[in-house]
């Protein structure tokens, strides 16, 4: 009988890593794993992404796009300059300009450079308000105060350090700027401790970031949808130019482009790749 006890334990102990494997790759998603197995998983599954999604029109177009675009424009940013932070495959960009006759520029940047391939067919009508950006959101490569509306969807649980990616987004949000984020909730949230919150902690900790006039709403099964402000005076500047907003992702510095590179003082540099995405995440000391 000892083959039976032994059976037994070897069919506990592969359930047991079967169990934790769907914990992490599964639901976590690689969050606990670090920032290359997240990357690595979408990059993986980036060609499949929307069709698992299956977004439907409709409600991208009125629960996302059309209430975003309605809030800039009663901020009276008319030639607005939207982030996206975490695009995957521009869900909000495509929405913006897909529905909205959404007049202003977009960045949208990720860590996943197949998630933004994807990205790029589906967006080519409007390529020359659009740019790309791979490159972690932890570190964003723009100087304060810039953006009239920030958003980041679905993707702050997945990142390492959540509360330092939110910092980053009110720093590159304009006073008078609009912030959306997403808060994970239902049955999957509670697998996620460090990296999931209730209402009330994210709606603190924003309140500890100085924003205003939060409001967290009901949006899908797993997310909760949520709007915040920037105190301050809103000004609207219209539309900038791309090497005006983009700083060096390692020292910070303003960077210009040299053909199909970008460069700083420094000599830190970075490509432009042959599908226009600004390959951030790459960069490298030049001599
Ligand atoms: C669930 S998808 C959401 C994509 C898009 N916002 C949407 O709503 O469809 C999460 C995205 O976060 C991106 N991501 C994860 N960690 C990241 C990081 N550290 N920096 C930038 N993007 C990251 C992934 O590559 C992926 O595209």
């Amino acid at each position: 009988m000892a083959w039976l006890g032994w059976s037994l334990g070897l069919l506990a102990l592969l359930g047991g890593v079967a169990a934790f494997l769907y914990w992490q790759l599964i639901i976590a998603e690689g969050a606990y794993l670090g920032r290359r197995v997240v990357t690595w998983l979408y990059d993986a599954s980036a060609h499949a992404y929307d069709n698992i999604k299956a977004f439907q029109p409709t409600y991208e177009e009125m629960l996302l796009a059309r209430p975003l675009r309605q809030k800039l424009a009663l901020s009276g940013f008319t030639d607005p300059l939207v982030l996206d932070v975490a695009t995957g495959t521009a869900r909000l960009p495509y929405g913006l300009f897909r529905y909205t006759q959404y007049p202003g520029r977009v960045i949208g940047l990720d860590l996943s450079r197949k998630m933004l391939v994807e990205a790029l067919p589906k967006c080519q009508p409007w390529a020359d308000r659009l740019t790309f950006i791979w490159q972690d959101a932890s570190e964003l490569p723009f100087p304060d105060d810039i953006f009239d509306a920030v958003a980041c969807l679905e993707a702050l649980e997945f990142m390492p350090d959540p509360d330092r990616v939110l910092r980053e987004l009110a720093r590159v949000l304009r006073p008078g700027g609009i912030l959306l984020t997403t808060n994970r909730i239902g049955k999957t949230a509670r697998w996620m401790p460090g990296r999931t919150h209730s209402a009330q902690a994210l709606e603190e900790k924003l309140q500890a970031l100085e924003m205003e006039m939060i409001r967290i709403r009901p949006w899908q099964v797993d997310y909760e949808m949520v709007w915040a402000i920037k105190p301050g005076v809103r000004r609207a500047v219209g539309l900038r130019a791309l090497d005006e907003v983009l700083r060096c992702p390692r020292c910070h510095a303003p960077v210009s482009r040299d053909g199909d590179r970008y460069g700083c003082e420094q000599g830190h540099a970075f490509a432009v790749s042959a599908e226009g995405i600004l390959e951030m995440a790459s960069v490298r000391q030049e001599a």
